[in-house]
């Protein structure tokens, strides 16, 4: 699978590639990375061709949207496609008042969420000003999940539904953006947004991937019946699916459980057989997906990033996914790549 191949962004005129740049590691998340090093990825991906790319004014409270604007504002505008989302606005502070857990050396701005149209209609003005572009071209609402809300979450969920929808759609009316959506850690969230509005796609982190598969139940078939697209994020879940089960891999952004650490050992031996690198196979998987034309990588080092283009690219035999469905590691209505 090429990295830069283009894929149909589900019923919107957009094309993405098939491999996207995520941003949260250069919003400095868990522990900080340099300028140099930033700035270095971005160039390595756009010369390998990827075209997309993911970022949030959450991101390092800022400092991720900075960094993006930073490495894609003297590139041709209308070769890439930039994603963003809505949901928290950024309020200058002295910084030993902020919370910043799990940044590390974010922007001095603190989070506030709001799913109000008016505080929607500011976050995307906020973010156009920190990314230095003129436009965004798909806004995702962010966050409105019980994983990041907790108790709170069902009414969050309405706000959503009501203010920031409403925002959106009259900034997708006026052709400010293209294509808007939810982009969460939960399919059911997903699923209760497409239900209730016609949203053009979401952005999905962890729920799809080589170990977890419930999406396939109700979720994915609906957007392929509706023609909403699927970004698929955290397909690594966070570490495991790329480092493999070794001491303190990490699932969901904490060390990974048990039962997971023997799932994925199980998939490992199958990989061994088959001379499959896990992460390649990650990857591969999700894109498979009909309703997903992109899988949004995060990465902290340029050799992370070469590696998984590598990966991507990485010719992988048919045999190798039947042997995980009949072992009982994959559904058996997965689709797979050809
Ligand atoms: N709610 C949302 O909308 C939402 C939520 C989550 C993600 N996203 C988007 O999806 C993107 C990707 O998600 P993510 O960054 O959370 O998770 P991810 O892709 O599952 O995992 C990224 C982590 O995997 C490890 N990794 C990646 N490549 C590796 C390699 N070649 N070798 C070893 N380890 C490797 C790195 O961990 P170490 O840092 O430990 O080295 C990296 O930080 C984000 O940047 C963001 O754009 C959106």
């Amino acid at each position: 699978m090429n990295p830069s191949d283009k894929r149909k962004f589900g019923r919107t005129d957009l094309e993405v590639t098939a491999f996207g740049f995520g941003t949260a590691p250069i919003g400095n998340i868990f522990r900080s990375i340099d300028e140099a090093t930033s700035e270095a990825m971005i160039e390595r991906a756009w010369r390998a061709g990827v075209r997309y790319y993911d970022t949030a004014p959450m991101y390092g409270h800022g400092l991720s949207e900075l960094r993006t604007g930073h490495g894609l504002r003297w590139r041709e505008r209308d070769e890439l496609v930039l994603s963003s989302k809505v949901g928290r606005l950024l309020k200058p502070a002295r910084r030993s008042s902020i919370d910043f857990a799990p940044w590390h050396d974010a922007a001095p701005f603190e989070l506030r969420f709001d799913y109000s149209y008016d505080g929607v209609m500011r976050s995307f003005e906020d973010s156009l000003q920190r990314l230095a572009l003129e436009r965004i071209d798909i806004c995702f609402i962010h966050d409105i999940d019980v994983f990041t809300r907790g108790e709170e979450q069902p009414a969050v969920f309405e706000q959503a539904m009501d203010g920031a929808w409403k925002a959106l759609s009259s900034l997708k009316e006026q052709g400010v953006v293209r294509a808007i959506g939810v982009g969460v850690n939960e399919w059911e969230v997903c699923h209760a947004a497409l239900q209730r509005r016609d949203f053009d796609c979401f952005l999905l982190a962890g729920r799809y991937t080589l170990l977890e598969q419930d999406s396939l139940d109700q979720f994915l078939p609906l957007c392929e019946e509706r023609g909403a697209a699927v970004v698929v994020g955290g397909g690594f879940n966070s570490g495991i699916l790329a480092t493999g089960a070794t001491p303190g891999a990490k699932y969901n952004y904490a060390p990974a459980p048990d039962d997971i650490v023997e799932k994925v050992r199980r998939i490992e031996l199958v990989c061994k057989e088959h001379d499959v690198p896990l992460a390649a196979a990650a990857l591969q998987f999700v894109v498979a997906h009909p309703a997903v034309p992109c899988f949004m990588a995060g990465t902290r080092t340029v050799e992370q990033l070469e590696q998984n283009l590598a990966w991507f690219a990485h010719e992988i035999p048919g045999d190798f996914w039947s042997t995980l469905k009949e072992q009982g590691l994959l559904r058996e209505d997965a689709p797979v790549p050809a």
